[in-house]
């Protein structure tokens, strides 16, 4: 069986490649120990505009088209020959089912004619795991706020593998409330940077409702937002009257965001560290960028903001993941299947 033929010998800084495609970028990348030595990412965002947001058949087949030049490319940037890969690391969760397919099928043939493990990677691990590329000798604990499209939490980072949930969303993501309210304003896909871009504009602040503060504890719920926004500008259209857009991206970003940086400073003074950090697509909002950069000098914490292509999706944060995998021996045998969901709590 592949599995029990793959050299399980762990080296101090293996030659991994990455892979993910769990939604419209079909990335791979390949890191040595916590070096990033390539990293190609190939993106249908701009055919999926068309629709609105991400078609899964699309996503699928636009992965199929380029997984094997990304690949190549990645390969080839890094100067590394096949011999010299250790692992193959690949998002088989969560994600749109046939778009993790083909990454994960990609991965695992590549890596049984190289005869080298293979690591699935949950791709939220994956978010989490990027900040060690960015600072290579960051060692936990320390508290990380993850907002991406799926996910928003609050987590304590025990260990490079144990992660405590301190707290998480009720309801929607943050990323999934921008992508929301993009629509509601009539902001092409992705809603998230459009709505930041149009934020900039905002001048004056529409009443949004208070966000789970001080007595949520370390959950969100954005929900309530979100229907806020709704019936802001369904009553402003039903009556006839102006309203700015701008204003309201601007007002539901601060709403959005402030109380991320507030839950999270929160969270660094219960559990005593002085390192925080970041990790998911939200993180790449330049208002949240600023205000934690900001509230991190004042307090005196040491902050691991991954530049914004590191937030949002790529393979080298699966090669990171990969690479606390492999240091543990977790290899996955090539009947691991692609999971569309993997709850929060089962995986951390
Ligand atoms: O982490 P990610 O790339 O994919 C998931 O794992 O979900 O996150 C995508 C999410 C989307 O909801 C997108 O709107 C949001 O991140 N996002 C942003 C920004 N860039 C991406 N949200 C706010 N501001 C941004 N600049
Ligand atoms: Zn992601």
């Amino acid at each position: 069986m592949y599995i029990d033929t793959v050299d399980k010998t762990i080296k101090a800084e293996p030659v991994i490649l990455g892979i993910e495609t769990s939604c419209d970028e079909t990335a791979a990348s390949v890191i040595q120990g916590r070096t990033i030595l390539s990293d190609e990412i190939a993106s249908s965002a701009n055919i999926q505009a068309i629709y609105g947001g991400v078609v899964p058949e699309i996503a699928s087949r636009a992965h199929t088209d380029v997984i094997d030049l990304v690949v190549k490319s990645a390969l080839k940037k890094a100067g590394v020959t096949l011999e010299q890969i250790d692992a193959v690391a690949v998002t088989y969760g969560a994600g749109l089912l046939g778009a993790l397919l083909v990454g994960l099928s990609y991965a695992k043939s590549f890596a049984y004619a190289l005869n080298v493990p293979l690591i699935g990677v949950n791709h939220i691990r994956g978010h989490l795991a990027a900040a060690y590329l960015v600072e290579p000798s960051l060692k936990p604990p320390f508290v990380t706020l993850l907002a991406s499209g799926g996910h928003t939490a609050i987590l304590y980072a025990e260990s490079e593998e144990k992660f405590q949930i301190l707290g998480a969303t009720l309801d929607d993501a943050a990323g999934e409330a921008f992508d929301k309210v993009a629509r509601i304003l009539s902001l092409p896909y992705p809603g998230g940077p459009n709505i930041e871009n149009l934020a900039k504009q905002g001048k004056n602040t529409v009443p949004m409702p208070k966000m789970l503060h001080g007595d949520g504890g370390y959950n969100f719920s954005y929900s309530g937002l979100k229907t806020s926004v709704i019936n802001y500008c369904h009553t402003k259209e039903m009556k006839g009257e102006e309203y700015s857009k701008a204003d309201v991206a601007h007002s539901f970003q601060c709403a959005a965001l402030d109380v991320l940086v507030e839950k999270t400073l929160k969270a660094v003074k219960e559990k005593n560290v002085t390192t925080v950090t970041v990790g998911g697509g939200v993180a790449a909002n330049g208002y949240l960028r600023e205000k934690l950069q900001t509230a991190c000098e004042k307090e005196g914490l040491h902050l691991v903001l991954p530049p914004k292509r590191y937030c949002t999706d790529n393979a080298a944060m699966i090669a990171s993941e990969g690479l606390i995998q492999y240091k543990l021996g977790n290899f996955s045998d090539l009947s691991l299947n692609a999971k569309a969901s993997i709850p929060l709590k089962a995986e951390l």
